[in-house]
């Protein structure tokens, strides 16, 4: 099965690094006056709402697969279009009055279509998730033999895993990474390709920090007749921006979030050629799916639009440079970083040198102000995890550069050493505070 092989998106020019964050960064977010009236008539609802937009303010967000929406994607989130039902696609709607929000749906896939170099996008997938079943269901049947890295190396839960509808209703079979250097072996791909036949192979994980080798998964499928399905939640955003290479031209079916690196609303997205068209678009609608969101589809367009300017190519630049530089720093703390290093936003580190478990550092860490996860890591030994995962999406959004993740790992150091007396917490606290305003995601 080859791919039917597509014209990459035009390279843009990389801007001034501080122009990383566009323009929006200098304007005001959109709660304000429509917050006023959610506290007024709901105190107990709006108090957590504005209570977590100053959490997500007042300390580092370094969850690797979050990142701070532009007050354009939060308007369109938070528009009219969430009133709307628009089951079916763009001039094929089971409502009547879609005409705006086809117009709508048909910018988003055409910019994303523009974006990513693909012949065909649906931009209706939920989630992630939701994207990666509609795949499935598009090029599968129940019972199918399906090649994925396994979960203990980051493979995500619709790879396979026993409670996810994937583990349920496929036979996954996992690929992982190597022992001594922690990257994807292609040998042992193609060894567990030959020996279990699968009808498609999936590339794309939770935590590896490395660029998959797309050409080598393609030549993979292709001498066995199977598909290959790219899950780029994780490098989407950097793909958009010309950070990393792009499985467009390579997978027969590429999944996508939109909500990491690319800082769009939280959804799925889904690009194939133009001949899987018909099957991607029936798989979302009407197999697993019900009604559009139309109120995402359009923040969908909005973010879309914003991938496409040399501000973002710059972000999603300054993104890897400072995962680099905030790896590099880790490791010269004496934490082991998996792989090595970092291409993408994302790494992965072992807590245990400093005789650490991650839930305990991650704790330390929270005290701190500083969130991130706790993932498990390939090899571990023993029921207690001791990887912690982060990434460098929202710091970059902030403003932040190398410097800061300097900084940053100086603060983590102290508060994974220190954090057990509260006086050494304290000092990272209130050091985190002044970091962290200094460099304001929607300035009021
Ligand atoms: C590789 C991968 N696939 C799929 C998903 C699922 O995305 P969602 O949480 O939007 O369902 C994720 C989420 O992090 C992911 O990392």
């Amino acid at each position: 099965m080859s791919a039917t092989p597509v014209t990459p998106a035009p390279r843009r020019d990389a801007a001034a690094p501080h122009a990383v964050a566009g323009e929006w960064h200098r304007s005001r977010p959109p709660w304000g006056d429509g917050f006023e009236a959610l506290l007024r008539q709901d105190p107990e609802l709006g108090g957590l709402l504005l209570g977590e937009a100053e959490r997500q303010a007042d300390g580092l967000q370094l969850i690797a697969a979050e990142n701070f929406t532009s007050p354009a994607v939060l308007a369109a989130l938070g528009s009219p279009l969430a009133n709307k039902y628009a089951e079916g696609y763009p001039g094929a709607r089971h409502h009547g009055g879609c005409e705006l929000v086809d117009l709508t749906e048909r910018i988003a896939t055409d910019r994303a279509k523009a974006l990513f170099g693909a012949e065909h996008a649906n931009v209706q997938p939920h989630s992630g998730s939701a994207a990666v079943l509609a795949a499935y269901v598009a090029l599968l049947r129940p019972g199918d033999t399906v090649l994925a890295m396994g979960l203990p190396h980051g493979g995500h839960l619709t790879h396979g895993s026993p409670a996810n509808f994937s583990g349920r209703w496929f036979d996954f079979v996992g690929y992982g990474v190597r022992r001594d250097t922690g990257l994807i072996d292609y040998d042992d791909v193609r060894a567990l390709a030959r020996e279990h036949r699968p009808k498609a192979v999936v590339c794309g994980s939770i935590s590896y920090s490395r660029h998959p080798d797309y050409a080598a998964f393609r030549d993979i499928a292709d001498e066995l007749g199977a598909y290959l399905i790219a899950d780029a939640a994780h490098p989407i955003g950097l793909i958009a921006g010309g950070a990393a290479p792009s499985p467009v031209p390579y997978a027969d079916v590429v999944c996508a979030t939109t909500h990491k690196v690319l800082r769009g609303p939280r959804g799925g997205l889904i690009l194939c050629n133009a001949e899987l068209a018909g099957r991607v678009d029936r798989a979302v609608f009407p197999f697993t799916q019900g009604g559009a969101q139309m109120h995402t589809v359009a923040a969908k367009a909005v973010a879309f639009g914003e991938a496409a300017t040399p501000a973002f190519t710059a972000y999603a630049h300054q993104v890897v440079a400072n995962a680099r530089a905030l790896a590099a720093a880790l490791a010269a703390e004496g934490l082991t970083v998996t792989t090595g290093g970092t291409d993408t936003h994302m790494m992965t580190v072992d807590v245990s040198r400093l005789a650490l478990d991650a839930a305990t550092a991650r704790g330390r860490l929270a005290a701190a102000g500083i969130t991130l996860d706790t993932c498990g890591l390939p090899y571990g030994v023993g029921p207690t995890a001791h990887g912690l995962r982060l990434g460098t999406a929202a710091v970059t959004t902030q403003g932040m550069g190398e410097a800061e993740m300097v900084r940053i790992v100086r603060l983590m150091a102290t508060a994974l050493r220190e954090g057990v007396t509260e006086q050494g917490l304290r000092g990272v606290r209130s050091e985190v505070r002044e970091l962290v305003s200094s460099f304001p995601v929607y300035p009021a």
